[in-house]
């Protein structure tokens, strides 16, 4: 087993470091020189998928937070309202999906219940499915009209963690390619894009190379009993996602905020010394989305809250108000959580370790989930 760990402690540490080549497999082969998409394998006409009117995005637990992902850069890039929707909270109200409705599901395994009867009941309804998955052949891309395949390798530990940024990374793909069939962008925007997206594993690889940094944050916080992720815009599933790995493997009351919502009732909570990581936007983005968090930082600093964030490379605004700053490299907001979301992965899996649990196999928890 420690061969197939590969040196590392865990799997679920070994699938963290794998996160460069899952995304650049993800990325491999499905674009051309020009910057073209060529996604020919996904078995909708191209001119069927040209006419849909929104898009469903439906999955559990992580993969519904890379849906959340999603939606920010499918609906900037292609002018299609797209939800997302857990799995067993749509399957059960009588959602309005027709045959202009294209539905995305999201699932690492290809079999999680939830999902899957979630698929059924749309595809009974006449709606189009595509299926992202990260397992050859599993139930949900065969019951699908379309896949988009992860190329994330097997995943083992049953924390998701390189799966999310490859379904990321192929929702983005999928984005990108509606965009090109439908022109909503400039063939040369989609090529710049793409570019950025093929610089994100060795930025990933960067963050992986400093991860003695958080590292040393999470054995010093070994005994927290809750810690709170704030995050605005792309941020705030991030944060969910952080707050959700601490939560399956280290056993730690976490929660994740969208950091406008703090006026709005969960800043009761902080009080001295209350652990708050955020998730900061760039600051070369627009929509001053930047000085919104800045400030919520220091709303929970200044009732005690002790503040660690997550920032853009040359954020020096966010300085006096951290307790803890970790720099990830720049890169444009939509592409941000396939690097932000590393460090809290890293923080999660060590803070777990130091606290002597399995990482890999945590209590209550099974990897596929498949009954309902
Ligand atoms: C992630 O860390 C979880 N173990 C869990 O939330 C998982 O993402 C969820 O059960 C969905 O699984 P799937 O992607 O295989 O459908």
């Amino acid at each position: 087993a420690s061969a197939e760990k590969g040196g590392f402690p865990s799997f679920m540490e070994k699938e963290i470091f794998d996160q460069p080549a899952a995304v650049a497999d993800t990325l491999l082969g499905r674009s051309d020189a020009d910057g073209r998409l060529t996604l020919d394998e996904l078995r909708i006409a191209p001119e069927e998928l040209a006419e849909i009117s929104k898009i469903v995005v439906l999955a559990c637990g992580t993969s519904a937070y890379a849906g959340s992902v999603a939606k920010y850069a499918i609906e900037s890039w292609c002018r299609i309202p797209v939800e997302v929707e857990l799995s067993h909270e749509f399957r059960y109200r009588e959602p309005i999906v027709d045959e202009k409705t294209l539905i995305v599901s999201i699932s690492q395994s290809g079999e999680t219940m939830d999902t899957l009867m979630a698929v059924r009941y749309a595809k009974e309804q006449g709606a189009k499915t595509m299926s992202i998955c990260n397992t050859n052949g599993s139930t949900i891309p065969r019951e699908s009209d379309a896949v988009l395949y992860t190329h994330a390798g097997p995943e083992i530990a049953v924390a998701s963690t390189k799966a999310f940024l490859a379904q990321i990374t192929a929702t983005y793909l999928l984005g990108l390619y509606l965009a090109q069939l439908r022109g909503n962008l400039f063939q040369g925007q989609i090529k710049d894009i793409l570019a950025d997206l093929g610089k994100i594993p060795s930025k990933i690889q960067d963050i992986l190379d400093r991860a003695e940094e958080i590292k040393d944050l999470a054995r010093n916080m070994s005994d927290a009993n809750s810690v709170l992720f704030l995050g605005r815009h792309v941020g705030y599933p991030v944060a969910m996602e952080g707050a959700l790995k601490l939560k399956e493997i280290a056993y730690i009351h976490a929660e994740g905020f969208a950091a406008g919502e703090l006026k709005h009732g969960p800043i009761a909570l902080i009080d001295d010394g209350q652990p708050v990581f955020v998730v900061v936007p760039s600051p070369r983005g627009r929509d001053s989305l930047h000085s919104k968090v800045v400030s919520n930082i220091q709303e929970v600093r200044a009732r005690g809250a002790k503040t660690l964030v997550i920032a853009e490379d040359g954020d020096s605004a966010v300085k006096d108000f951290s307790e803890w700053v970790f720099y990830v490299p720049e890169t444009p907001t939509l592409l941000m959580p396939l690097l932000a979301t590393v460090p809290l992965q890293i923080f999660a899996c060590e803070l777990a370790s130091a606290k002597g649990f399995d990482v890999d196999q945590p209590r209550n928890l099974a990897k596929s989930v498949t009954v309902e």
